[in-house]
């Protein structure tokens, strides 16, 4: 058995195969001219949805997922501090950065001194085209390939193909074969920053820069209160702040229990004393709930303000931490 992959913008429409398993999506497609189109835009967030990093970590996120969680939130925060406070606040694994993005608008509204930060692990991958052949590669920004397309072909290389699908399984052996033989991680790519256009032909390869933040958020980004930058969220952030959200991050079935715990660790480290801490999961398979818990920092002790869906699955973990 095989499965084809998706190389085309025109077969977005047919993610499926006919015995309803997903086939996998060319991370090219997550290309956008400058400015980006409208329908750069719509193939962006159609792709963004079913892209992962090589820890496994989906990249999923789509608009108005958290409409009812900012609303509780800004009520939150608004019981919380006071409006001339200049709040720093920071949204972790942001992903695209599309939904920091509306919820810095809500809260710049109500707070005009307020800034906010939307920081992921990656915030780019590098697409490695061999010329002569098409083959094309997409890399991590630390090098590490992630996806290999020799169309109708696409393969994860990341994690193994599913026994049945023969020859995706063997395409992906002849993609690492290939790696190894043409070269292609001998030398890094650098890039000036998010995006960078730049086009770099190297050895054989041409290689450019796929922005993984959102077209809208890159011209958003411009604004000197908001901002979008690379960040580990399982190690404290450099200063504190009054707000952290951590949506759909640290989940045990992605990361084992204990680097859950260190992630969420380093993140109330990073909340200043009577800070707020947003956790939680959006259930997709229960109509899309949100089941989150909205904590305060306090005194020597960390509190449940605020509860939506079922709560954050690891409300007692957090609970049980020292503040
Ligand atoms: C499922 S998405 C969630 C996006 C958004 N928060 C939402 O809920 O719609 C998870 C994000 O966490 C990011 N991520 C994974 N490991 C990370 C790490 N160590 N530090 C920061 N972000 C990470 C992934 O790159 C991905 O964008």
């Amino acid at each position: 058995m095989f499965k084809l992959g998706v190389c085309k913008s025109e077969d977005l429409g047919h993610t499926t195969t006919l015995l309803g398993k997903q086939r996998q999506i060319s991370c090219s497609l997550l290309k956008t001219e400058s400015p980006a189109s409208a329908a750069d835009i719509t193939r962006f967030e159609r792709v963004i949805r079913s892209t992962a990093i090589s820890s496994g970590v989906s990249r999923t996120t789509y608009w108005s997922r958290f409409d009812d969680l900012d609303a509780v939130t800004q009520c939150v925060l608004q019981r919380t501090f006071s409006a001339d406070q200049c709040l720093d606040i920071h949204d972790m694994g942001a992903s695209d950065a599309f939904l920091s993005m509306q919820w810095a608008e809500r809260v710049f509204a109500a707070f005009p001194l307020a800034r906010m930060t939307a920081s992921d692990i990656s915030l780019y991958f590098t697409e490695a085209v061999w010329v002569s052949s098409g083959e094309t590669y997409i890399l991590e920004p630390d090098g590490t390939p992630i996806q290999y397309t020799k169309a109708p072909f696409v393969v994860w290389l990341a994690r193994r193909e599913h026994p049945a699908y023969l020859l995706n399984a063997l395409v992906r052996r002849w993609a690492g074969w290939r790696l190894r033989k043409l070269r292609l991680c001998s030398e890094p790519v650098s890039w000036r920053g998010v995006p960078d256009s730049t086009v770099i032909n190297r050895g054989g390869w041409r290689f450019r820069q796929i922005p993984l933040v959102h077209p809208a958020v890159l011209s958003f980004a411009c604004n000197e209160r908001f901002r979008v930058v690379q960040a580990n969220a399982f190690c404290p952030l450099p200063s504190q702040c009054d707000v952290i959200r951590a949506m759909n991050l640290y989940q045990t079935g992605v990361f084992t229990a204990a680097r859950v715990q260190q992630g969420i660790r380093a993140a109330l480290d990073s909340i200043v004393k009577g800070g707020i801490f947003i956790a939680g999961k959006t259930m997709e398979m229960e109509r899309a709930r949100n089941d989150v818990s909205i904590f305060q920092k306090t005194q020597g002790r960390i509190r449940v303000v605020e509860r939506l869906g079922k709560g954050f699955e690891l409300e007692q973990l957090v609970l049980g931490m020292s503040a």
